[in-house]
């Protein structure tokens, strides 16, 4: 977190992810007095005051006036309002990033010429710390700039630059990934269940399996076909069930809605 000493970094919507940036800087040592923050909602700056012991300000253009690294954390609906008033106030050579779904660094860049910026698409486990989040960056950001960004991120997991063109895509693969994972959780949980498990059995029993698999395919050299396999003996349960996921085209499925998130993506874009 050398990267971070001395800045104050303002934050703009302190929802669930500007709050999960939040608590991940404090659990790293920054103090809540280099933390500037400012929301719409008087109970999100309450409680970034009483969790995390943030400055709260009045306006957004408070937050321009006082930060070095500016944090755009609001929704992309928000982004003309908040754009004009930070355009008031910016610090001299300040970095602006922005977290939005959609949001080009070129429409950014046309609010806030000359700017250095950085556009982060970061995804929900950040709220426990194990996020991950793709960075990119305008020709205006230098290599301190990226490497605040990638120490802000990192406070909250895992972090990797790709050029702005993978966004969409990045958007539908981690971005939105979280929810791929729940949806099988639920279906996952509604079957057990159906096979007569009690509900509290069935969830302990999915959660733990859950974990151990994303830790087993985290440490192993294998990957996850070779992970499959290595559970799915010759004639046994597991084949039995995979041949039905097989013959029900679930990883075409998988395929068609990660298209269409990536669609939907592009379709959002403010450029
Ligand atoms: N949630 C995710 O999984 C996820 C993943 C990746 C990226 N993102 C991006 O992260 C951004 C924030 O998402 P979120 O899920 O954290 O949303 P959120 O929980 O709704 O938080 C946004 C906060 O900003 C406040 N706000 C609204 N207008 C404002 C303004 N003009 N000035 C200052 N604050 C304002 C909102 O207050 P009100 O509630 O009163 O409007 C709310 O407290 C979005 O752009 C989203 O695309 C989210």
């Amino acid at each position: 977190m050398k990267a971070l000493r001395g800045l104050t970094i303002g934050v703009i919507g302190a929802g669930k992810m500007g709050s999960a940036l939040i608590q991940g800087l404090r659990r790293q040592g920054v103090p809540g007095a280099r933390l500037v923050v400012a929301d719409a909602d008087p109970k999100a700056c309450a409680r970034a005051r009483r969790r995390f012991q943030a400055r709260i300000v009045k306006s957004n253009l408070d937050v321009a006036r006082r930060a070095d690294v500016i944090i755009l954390a609001v929704k992309p609906q928000q982004f003309p309002e908040v754009a004009a008033q930070l355009a008031q106030g910016l610090q001299q050579h300040p970095l602006v990033i922005s977290i939005a779904a959609g949001m080009t660094l070129r429409w950014l860049g046309g609010r806030l010429p000359g700017v250095a910026l950085a556009r982060v698409m970061p995804n929900l486990p950040a709220t426990v710390g194990c996020g991950f989040s793709a960075l990119t960056f305008n020709a205006r950001a230098s290599a301190r700039h990226r490497a605040i960004t990638a120490a802000l991120f990192q406070a909250v997991g895992a972090v990797v630059q790709v050029p702005e063109r993978h966004f969409d895509a990045v958007t539908a693969v981690s971005g939105s990934g979280p929810a791929y994972v729940f949806f099988l959780v639920d279906a996952w949980q509604r079957a057990a269940q159906a096979l007569g498990l009690p509900e509290a059995v069935a969830s302990q029993a999915i959660r733990h399996t859950l974990k151990g698999s994303a830790r087993l395919l985290d440490a192993s050299p294998d990957d996850a076909a070779a992970l499959m396999a290595k559970v799915a003996s010759k004639g046994g349960t597991t084949e039995a069930a995979l041949r039905v996921l097989t013959v029900r085209r679930v990883s075409a499925s998988l395929v068609e809605a990660m298209t269409a998130a990536a669609r939907r993506s592009r379709t959002l874009s403010w450029s």
